[in-house]
């Protein structure tokens, strides 16, 4: 029941300045995001190298107002791939967008995040990496996959994210599994409708199942984006079914999750790669983390007891 009410106030401008004020939300915030800075990121990035994990590092921000806000989201890429091409990482190093930091919901959004994108691509090619194309609520779908399209012409190498828990993904994911194409399965983190997802976490997990083995089936370079157990287990034993070896696909975990399984699967020789968020516009993000487990919750309530 918590869930929706978190997933709610996560689009909340009054519950982000009440939660932003507060001064132990910072510590429960900085098991989920990097630093605030460029700098405390590129920190997290060389402990995460060492350990054998890749990453994909977010600049936070994301349902932002203006046109000059877009273009501040786009320069932090460009100044983020300029410092990851200074420390020669390629592809052990890429990126992820939310279109919306571009302005997709801006008037004229689609164009102008689709020229956020794209310049930001231009950039992570000239370093030798790529870029993923996150995947935001349900009315941005058709838009972010037409951009991806479009991009994929010049780059072909850019990543979707498809969310098991809309009834549209099993369509999806079959079109994408394709050649090439570099897919991110997830669960789904936004409040969605009856009308176009699932509501029950089995049904979700049992379509993620289907579009997992659509995916690993396919020509395309899966990247299972999940921290569920039995679905990483169903991974491992999908790339035996269609004779994939590690590195034909790879499982992405967010930076600050199950650290320890990450670790795992890298000396299982797994690819493993970390989502790494960072930046001051943490809010949004911090809340879908919050809504995901009950346990997060109670941890951030706690802190504010056991000063
Ligand atoms: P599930 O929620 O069932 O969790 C399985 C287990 O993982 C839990 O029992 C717990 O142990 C652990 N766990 C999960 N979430 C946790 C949390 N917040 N804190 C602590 N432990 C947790 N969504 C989206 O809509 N668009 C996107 O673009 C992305 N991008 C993305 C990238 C990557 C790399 C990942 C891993 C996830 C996303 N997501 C996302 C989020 C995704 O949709 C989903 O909300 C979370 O991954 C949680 O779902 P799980 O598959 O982990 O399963």
């Amino acid at each position: 029941m918590l869930s929706p009410v978190l997933l709610a106030a996560s689009r909340s401008d009054r519950t982000r300045r009440l939660i932003s004020r507060v001064p132990v939300t910072r510590l429960v915030v900085d098991r989920f995001v990097a630093g605030d800075t460029l700098p405390e990121a590129l920190e997290a990035v060389d402990a995460l190298i060492a350990d054998g994990i890749e990453v994909t590092l977010d600049h936070l921000g994301e349902d932002i107002t203006d046109a000059a806000h877009a273009r501040r989201n786009r320069d932090a890429y460009l100044a983020l791939l300029e410092a990851l091409g200074r420390k020669g990482l390629d592809g052990r190093a890429e990126v992820s967008v939310k279109l919306s930091a571009f302005g997709q919901s801006l008037p004229g959004g689609h164009d102008l995040a689709l020229a956020g994108a794209r310049r930001v691509c231009e950039a992570a090619a000239e370093i030798g990496t790529t870029v993923t194309l996150d995947m935001e609520d349900h009315t941005t779908v058709d838009s972010t996959l037409a951009i991806l399209a479009e991009l994929r012409r010049d780059f072909p190498q850019t990543g979707a994210v498809l969310q098991a828990y809309l009834l549209r993904t099993e369509d999806d994911a079959r079109a994408l599994a394709v050649e090439g194409s570099r897919v991110r399965l997830v669960k789904g983190a936004y409040k969605e409708p009856a009308s176009v997802a699932y509501q029950e976490k089995r049904d979700v997990d049992l379509a993620y199942a289907r579009c997992l083995r659509t995916l690993m089936a396919g020509g395309g370079y899966p990247m299972i984006g999940s921290h569920d157990p039995r679905l990483i287990e169903l991974a491992v034993r999908l790339a035996g079914t269609y004779g994939r070896s590690p590195g034909t696909y790879e499982f992405q975990m967010l930076y600050g999750i199950r650290d320890a399984e990450q670790r795992r699967l890298v000396t299982e020789g797994q690819r493993v790669r970390a989502y790494v968020p960072y930046g001051a516009d943490w809010y949004g993000y911090f809340m879908r983390r919050l809504a995901e487990r009950p346990a997060n919750l109670a941890f951030f309530l706690r802190s504010f007891t056991t000063r």
